[in-house]
Protein backbone atom coordinates (compact mmCIF):
# COMPACT_ATOMS: atom_id res chain seq x y z
CA UNK A 1 0.00 0.00 0.00
CA UNK A 2 1.34 3.60 -0.84
CA UNK A 3 0.79 5.44 2.39
CA UNK A 4 1.43 9.00 1.82
CA UNK A 5 2.32 9.83 5.03
CA UNK A 6 4.59 12.89 4.51
CA UNK A 7 2.92 15.31 7.35
CA UNK A 8 1.07 13.36 10.59
CA UNK A 9 -2.78 12.93 9.88
CA UNK A 10 -4.10 16.15 11.80
CA UNK A 11 -6.37 15.34 14.62
CA UNK A 12 -10.22 16.51 14.62
CA UNK A 13 -12.00 16.29 17.86
CA UNK A 14 -15.50 16.95 16.54
CA UNK A 15 -17.36 17.02 12.93
CA UNK A 16 -17.36 20.70 13.12
CA UNK A 17 -13.58 20.81 13.28
CA UNK A 18 -13.16 18.94 10.46
CA UNK A 19 -15.53 20.53 8.25
CA UNK A 20 -15.06 23.70 9.37
CA UNK A 21 -11.00 23.17 8.39
CA UNK A 22 -12.16 21.93 4.88
CA UNK A 23 -15.22 23.48 3.82
CA UNK A 24 -13.60 26.64 2.84
CA UNK A 25 -10.79 24.71 0.97
CA UNK A 26 -13.67 22.73 -0.89
CA UNK A 27 -15.61 26.36 -1.54
CA UNK A 28 -12.37 27.07 -2.97
CA UNK A 29 -11.75 24.91 -5.11
CA UNK A 30 -15.35 24.26 -6.31
CA UNK A 31 -15.06 27.96 -7.48
CA UNK A 32 -12.36 27.71 -9.36
CA UNK A 33 -13.22 25.01 -11.09
CA UNK A 34 -15.88 26.95 -12.77
CA UNK A 35 -14.57 28.83 -15.58
CA UNK A 36 -16.45 31.85 -17.21
CA UNK A 37 -17.03 32.45 -20.43
CA UNK A 38 -18.04 35.89 -21.76
CA UNK A 39 -20.78 35.04 -24.91
CA UNK A 40 -24.21 33.78 -24.78
CA UNK A 41 -23.44 30.39 -22.58
CA UNK A 42 -22.56 32.59 -19.79
CA UNK A 43 -26.59 31.43 -18.75
CA UNK A 44 -25.10 28.12 -18.26
CA UNK A 45 -21.48 29.13 -16.03
CA UNK A 46 -24.47 31.61 -13.91
CA UNK A 47 -26.72 28.49 -13.57
CA UNK A 48 -23.89 26.14 -12.75
CA UNK A 49 -22.49 28.65 -9.91
CA UNK A 50 -26.39 29.36 -9.14
CA UNK A 51 -26.50 25.23 -8.22
CA UNK A 52 -22.96 24.55 -7.26
CA UNK A 53 -21.70 27.30 -4.85
CA UNK A 54 -22.73 28.79 -1.19
CA UNK A 55 -24.88 25.66 -1.32
CA UNK A 56 -25.56 22.19 0.33
CA UNK A 57 -23.43 20.39 3.43
CA UNK A 58 -20.94 19.25 1.30
CA UNK A 59 -20.93 15.59 2.34
CA UNK A 60 -19.63 13.93 -0.37
CA UNK A 61 -16.19 15.99 -0.61
CA UNK A 62 -16.17 15.62 3.04
CA UNK A 63 -16.63 11.76 3.15
CA UNK A 64 -13.64 11.76 -0.22
CA UNK A 65 -11.25 13.86 2.03
CA UNK A 66 -11.82 11.49 5.62
CA UNK A 67 -11.34 8.35 3.36
CA UNK A 68 -8.57 10.18 1.70
CA UNK A 69 -6.95 11.06 5.53
CA UNK A 70 -6.83 7.10 6.29
CA UNK A 71 -3.87 7.73 4.02
CA UNK A 72 -2.73 10.84 3.47
CA UNK A 73 -2.77 14.43 5.63
CA UNK A 74 -1.95 16.47 1.83
CA UNK A 75 -5.66 17.58 1.35
CA UNK A 76 -4.91 19.51 -1.19
CA UNK A 77 -4.30 16.04 -4.10
CA UNK A 78 -7.73 14.57 -3.10
CA UNK A 79 -9.83 17.97 -3.45
CA UNK A 80 -10.38 17.51 -7.68
CA UNK A 81 -11.62 13.82 -6.77
CA UNK A 82 -13.97 15.77 -4.19
CA UNK A 83 -14.99 18.19 -6.31
CA UNK A 84 -15.90 15.45 -9.13
CA UNK A 85 -18.54 14.03 -6.32
CA UNK A 86 -20.00 17.49 -5.46
CA UNK A 87 -20.60 17.94 -9.34
CA UNK A 88 -22.10 14.64 -10.15
CA UNK A 89 -24.39 15.20 -6.71
CA UNK A 90 -25.02 18.43 -7.89
CA UNK A 91 -26.39 17.49 -11.57
CA UNK A 92 -28.21 14.93 -10.07
CA UNK A 93 -30.75 17.26 -7.82
CA UNK A 94 -30.71 19.35 -10.48
CA UNK A 95 -32.11 17.00 -12.55
CA UNK A 96 -34.06 15.48 -9.61
CA UNK A 97 -35.98 18.62 -9.21
CA UNK A 98 -37.37 19.05 -13.02
CA UNK A 99 -41.01 19.00 -13.30
CA UNK A 100 -41.29 15.86 -14.71
CA UNK A 101 -39.32 14.36 -11.77
CA UNK A 102 -40.14 15.42 -8.85
CA UNK A 103 -40.85 18.61 -9.84
CA UNK A 104 -39.11 21.10 -7.07
CA UNK A 105 -38.94 24.80 -6.70
CA UNK A 106 -36.88 24.90 -3.44
CA UNK A 107 -33.63 23.22 -3.33
CA UNK A 108 -30.55 24.46 -1.11
CA UNK A 109 -32.45 27.51 0.78
CA UNK A 110 -32.68 28.79 -3.41
CA UNK A 111 -35.38 28.65 -6.49
CA UNK A 112 -34.60 25.85 -8.16
CA UNK A 113 -32.72 25.88 -11.55
CA UNK A 114 -35.27 25.43 -14.15
CA UNK A 115 -37.34 28.19 -11.99
CA UNK A 116 -34.66 30.37 -12.19
CA UNK A 117 -32.94 29.26 -15.08
CA UNK A 118 -35.62 27.64 -17.32
CA UNK A 119 -36.38 24.16 -17.87
CA UNK A 120 -33.59 24.02 -21.05
CA UNK A 121 -30.99 25.54 -18.88
CA UNK A 122 -31.51 23.49 -15.91
CA UNK A 123 -31.28 20.21 -17.98
CA UNK A 124 -28.40 21.33 -19.97
CA UNK A 125 -26.90 22.70 -16.40
CA UNK A 126 -27.12 19.25 -15.08
CA UNK A 127 -25.72 17.78 -18.17
CA UNK A 128 -22.29 20.57 -18.01
CA UNK A 129 -21.48 19.84 -14.72
CA UNK A 130 -21.90 15.93 -15.01
CA UNK A 131 -19.18 16.01 -17.61
CA UNK A 132 -16.89 18.46 -15.99
CA UNK A 133 -16.56 16.22 -12.73
CA UNK A 134 -14.89 13.52 -15.46
CA UNK A 135 -12.86 16.61 -16.64
CA UNK A 136 -11.46 17.78 -13.60
CA UNK A 137 -11.11 14.07 -12.15
CA UNK A 138 -9.39 13.24 -15.23
CA UNK A 139 -6.85 16.13 -15.27
CA UNK A 140 -3.30 16.17 -15.55
CA UNK A 141 -0.91 17.41 -12.59
CA UNK A 142 -1.76 15.01 -10.10
CA UNK A 143 0.02 12.87 -7.87
CA UNK A 144 -1.63 9.38 -8.78
CA UNK A 145 -0.71 7.51 -10.86
CA UNK A 146 -2.46 6.81 -14.33
CA UNK A 147 -3.69 3.51 -13.83
CA UNK A 148 -5.55 3.92 -10.33
CA UNK A 149 -6.82 7.21 -11.31
CA UNK A 150 -8.48 5.01 -14.47
CA UNK A 151 -9.98 2.99 -12.24
CA UNK A 152 -11.43 6.41 -10.40
CA UNK A 153 -12.93 7.29 -13.73
CA UNK A 154 -14.16 4.17 -14.56
CA UNK A 155 -16.07 3.73 -11.06
CA UNK A 156 -17.15 6.98 -11.05
CA UNK A 157 -19.02 6.50 -14.66
CA UNK A 158 -20.24 2.75 -13.53
CA UNK A 159 -21.64 4.04 -10.11
CA UNK A 160 -23.46 7.37 -11.64
CA UNK A 161 -24.86 5.39 -14.48
CA UNK A 162 -27.42 2.87 -14.96
CA UNK A 163 -26.20 0.29 -12.21
CA UNK A 164 -25.62 3.23 -10.02
CA UNK A 165 -27.20 7.20 -9.69
CA UNK A 166 -29.35 6.92 -12.95
CA UNK A 167 -30.36 3.30 -12.66
CA UNK A 168 -31.65 4.49 -8.90
CA UNK A 169 -33.49 7.30 -9.91
CA UNK A 170 -35.53 5.35 -12.19
CA UNK A 171 -36.41 2.98 -10.00
CA UNK A 172 -37.69 5.55 -7.82
CA UNK A 173 -39.63 6.91 -9.95
CA UNK A 174 -41.44 3.70 -10.60
CA UNK A 175 -41.69 2.81 -7.18
CA UNK A 176 -45.01 4.78 -7.13
CA UNK A 177 -46.66 1.66 -9.21
CA UNK A 178 -44.54 -1.20 -8.25
CA UNK A 179 -43.96 -3.91 -5.49
CA UNK A 180 -43.55 -2.37 -2.10
CA UNK A 181 -40.91 -4.69 -0.52
CA UNK A 182 -37.88 -3.83 1.55
CA UNK A 183 -35.84 -5.30 -0.87
CA UNK A 184 -36.90 -2.96 -3.57
CA UNK A 185 -36.32 0.03 -1.54
CA UNK A 186 -33.35 -0.79 -0.31
CA UNK A 187 -32.38 -1.34 -4.01
CA UNK A 188 -33.63 2.09 -4.78
CA UNK A 189 -31.46 3.95 -1.64
CA UNK A 190 -28.33 1.77 -2.96
CA UNK A 191 -27.71 2.94 -5.82
CA UNK A 192 -30.01 6.91 -6.51
CA UNK A 193 -28.08 7.46 -3.07
CA UNK A 194 -25.43 4.49 -2.20
CA UNK A 195 -23.42 4.62 -5.42
CA UNK A 196 -22.53 7.93 -5.18
CA UNK A 197 -21.31 7.73 -1.46
CA UNK A 198 -19.89 4.47 -2.16
CA UNK A 199 -17.46 6.50 -4.43
CA UNK A 200 -16.83 9.25 -2.45
CA UNK A 201 -15.16 6.56 0.24
CA UNK A 202 -13.71 3.42 -2.13
CA UNK A 203 -12.07 6.05 -4.53
CA UNK A 204 -9.21 7.49 -2.21
CA UNK A 205 -8.33 3.92 -1.26
CA UNK A 206 -7.96 3.24 -5.31
CA UNK A 207 -5.88 6.11 -5.61
CA UNK A 208 -3.59 5.17 -2.75
CA UNK A 209 -3.75 1.81 -4.21
CA UNK A 210 -5.27 -0.27 -1.10
CA UNK A 211 -5.14 -3.61 -0.73
CA UNK A 212 -7.96 -4.93 -2.05
CA UNK A 213 -9.24 -6.40 1.32
CA UNK A 214 -9.17 -3.07 2.81
CA UNK A 215 -10.87 -1.52 -0.27
CA UNK A 216 -13.89 -4.18 0.26
CA UNK A 217 -14.21 -3.23 3.77
CA UNK A 218 -14.27 0.35 2.75
CA UNK A 219 -16.65 -0.86 -0.07
CA UNK A 220 -19.13 -2.65 2.97
CA UNK A 221 -18.46 0.67 4.92
CA UNK A 222 -19.94 2.49 1.95
CA UNK A 223 -23.08 0.62 1.44
CA UNK A 224 -23.97 1.40 5.44
CA UNK A 225 -22.96 4.82 5.37
CA UNK A 226 -25.00 5.55 1.38
CA UNK A 227 -28.44 3.68 3.48
CA UNK A 228 -27.75 5.61 6.35
CA UNK A 229 -27.85 8.95 4.41
CA UNK A 230 -31.23 7.90 2.01
CA UNK A 231 -32.85 6.42 5.21
CA UNK A 232 -32.25 9.94 7.33
CA UNK A 233 -33.72 11.50 4.27
CA UNK A 234 -36.71 10.04 4.20
CA UNK A 235 -36.81 10.80 7.64
CA UNK A 236 -36.61 14.65 7.51
CA UNK A 237 -39.11 14.58 4.77
CA UNK A 238 -41.66 14.06 7.59
CA UNK A 239 -39.56 15.12 10.17
CA UNK A 240 -38.10 18.53 8.55
CA UNK A 241 -39.16 21.93 8.53
CA UNK A 242 -38.35 23.98 4.61
CA UNK A 243 -36.36 26.49 6.36
CA UNK A 244 -33.60 24.12 8.24
CA UNK A 245 -34.18 21.66 4.92
CA UNK A 246 -33.60 24.80 2.65
CA UNK A 247 -35.85 21.86 0.39
CA UNK A 248 -39.52 21.15 0.50
CA UNK A 249 -40.70 18.64 2.85
CA UNK A 250 -43.08 16.33 2.47
CA UNK A 251 -42.74 15.41 -1.16
CA UNK A 252 -42.42 12.19 -0.89
CA UNK A 253 -45.98 11.27 0.25
CA UNK A 254 -47.05 13.69 -2.05
CA UNK A 255 -45.48 11.68 -4.95
CA UNK A 256 -46.49 8.35 -2.91
CA UNK A 257 -42.88 7.43 -3.54
CA UNK A 258 -41.20 4.18 -1.68
CA UNK A 259 -39.46 5.33 1.38
CA UNK A 260 -38.18 4.11 4.52
CA UNK A 261 -41.19 5.82 6.34
CA UNK A 262 -43.95 4.86 4.39
CA UNK A 263 -42.83 1.49 4.12
CA UNK A 264 -42.00 1.33 7.93
CA UNK A 265 -42.94 4.29 9.46
CA UNK A 266 -41.31 6.58 11.04
CA UNK A 267 -39.91 4.65 14.01
CA UNK A 268 -38.85 2.04 12.51
CA UNK A 269 -37.53 4.00 10.30
CA UNK A 270 -35.20 5.28 13.06
CA UNK A 271 -34.14 2.37 14.23
CA UNK A 272 -33.06 0.89 11.00
CA UNK A 273 -30.97 4.07 10.87
CA UNK A 274 -29.56 3.26 14.27
CA UNK A 275 -28.54 -0.21 12.73
CA UNK A 276 -27.23 0.92 9.63
CA UNK A 277 -24.87 2.96 12.16
CA UNK A 278 -24.03 0.07 14.71
CA UNK A 279 -23.06 -1.53 11.29
CA UNK A 280 -20.42 1.18 10.56
CA UNK A 281 -18.90 1.30 14.02
CA UNK A 282 -17.94 -2.11 13.75
CA UNK A 283 -16.58 -1.83 10.24
CA UNK A 284 -14.69 1.16 11.22
CA UNK A 285 -13.56 -0.39 14.69
CA UNK A 286 -12.31 -3.72 12.65
CA UNK A 287 -10.31 -1.04 9.94
CA UNK A 288 -8.49 0.84 12.79
CA UNK A 289 -7.55 -2.53 14.71
CA UNK A 290 -6.24 -4.30 11.54
CA UNK A 291 -4.64 -1.81 9.39
CA UNK A 292 -3.64 0.60 12.63
CA UNK A 293 -5.47 3.68 10.53
CA UNK A 294 -7.12 6.51 12.02
CA UNK A 295 -11.36 6.40 11.15
CA UNK A 296 -11.66 9.28 13.22
CA UNK A 297 -12.90 11.46 10.48
CA UNK A 298 -15.25 9.34 9.05
CA UNK A 299 -16.80 8.29 12.36
CA UNK A 300 -17.56 12.07 12.80
CA UNK A 301 -19.45 12.04 9.48
CA UNK A 302 -21.36 8.81 10.76
CA UNK A 303 -22.89 10.54 13.61
CA UNK A 304 -23.47 14.37 11.87
CA UNK A 305 -25.48 11.81 9.30
CA UNK A 306 -27.44 10.22 12.37
CA UNK A 307 -28.25 13.41 13.90
CA UNK A 308 -28.70 15.75 10.78
CA UNK A 309 -31.65 18.53 10.60
CA UNK A 310 -30.74 19.49 7.38
C1 LIG B 1 -30.03 15.30 -0.94
O1 LIG B 1 -28.66 15.28 -0.67
C2 LIG B 1 -30.38 14.24 -1.90
C3 LIG B 1 -29.95 12.90 -1.52
C4 LIG B 1 -29.25 12.15 -2.31
C5 LIG B 1 -30.33 12.33 -0.24
P1 LIG B 1 -28.02 16.19 0.47
O2 LIG B 1 -28.86 16.11 1.70
O3 LIG B 1 -26.59 15.79 0.62
O4 LIG B 1 -28.13 17.64 -0.15
P2 LIG B 1 -27.15 18.89 -0.08
O5 LIG B 1 -25.96 18.56 -0.92
O6 LIG B 1 -26.76 19.12 1.35
O7 LIG B 1 -27.95 20.01 -0.65
C1 LIG C 1 -32.70 12.12 -4.62
O1 LIG C 1 -33.55 11.57 -3.71
C2 LIG C 1 -31.56 11.27 -4.89
C3 LIG C 1 -30.75 11.83 -5.98
C4 LIG C 1 -29.97 11.06 -6.65
C5 LIG C 1 -30.77 13.23 -6.34
P1 LIG C 1 -34.70 12.55 -3.22
O2 LIG C 1 -35.60 12.92 -4.33
O3 LIG C 1 -35.31 11.97 -1.99
O4 LIG C 1 -33.83 13.83 -2.81
P2 LIG C 1 -34.46 15.17 -2.27
O5 LIG C 1 -35.26 14.81 -1.04
O6 LIG C 1 -35.28 15.75 -3.37
O7 LIG C 1 -33.25 15.98 -1.90
MG1 LIG D 1 -36.16 12.11 -6.16
MG1 LIG E 1 -36.35 14.90 -4.81
MG1 LIG F 1 -35.79 13.05 -0.27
Amino acid sequence: MNLLKTNPIKDFSSFSEFSNYHLPLIESALTNSIQAVDDERSCLTDAIRHSLLDAGKRIRPLLVIASHSLFSSDVSSILPLACSSEMIHTYSLIHDDLPSMDNDDFRRGKPTSHVKFGEDIAILTGDALNTIAFEILSQENQPFKAEPLLRVVHLLSQLSGIHGLVGGQVLDIKSSNSAKDIQALKSIHHKKTGALIKFCIVAPALLHEADEILIKQLEKLSTHFGLLYQITDDILDVVGDKETLGKNPGKDHLLNKLTYTSLLGLEVAKKRAYEEVQKSESILDQLEQTYSLSAQCLRHILYFILNRTS
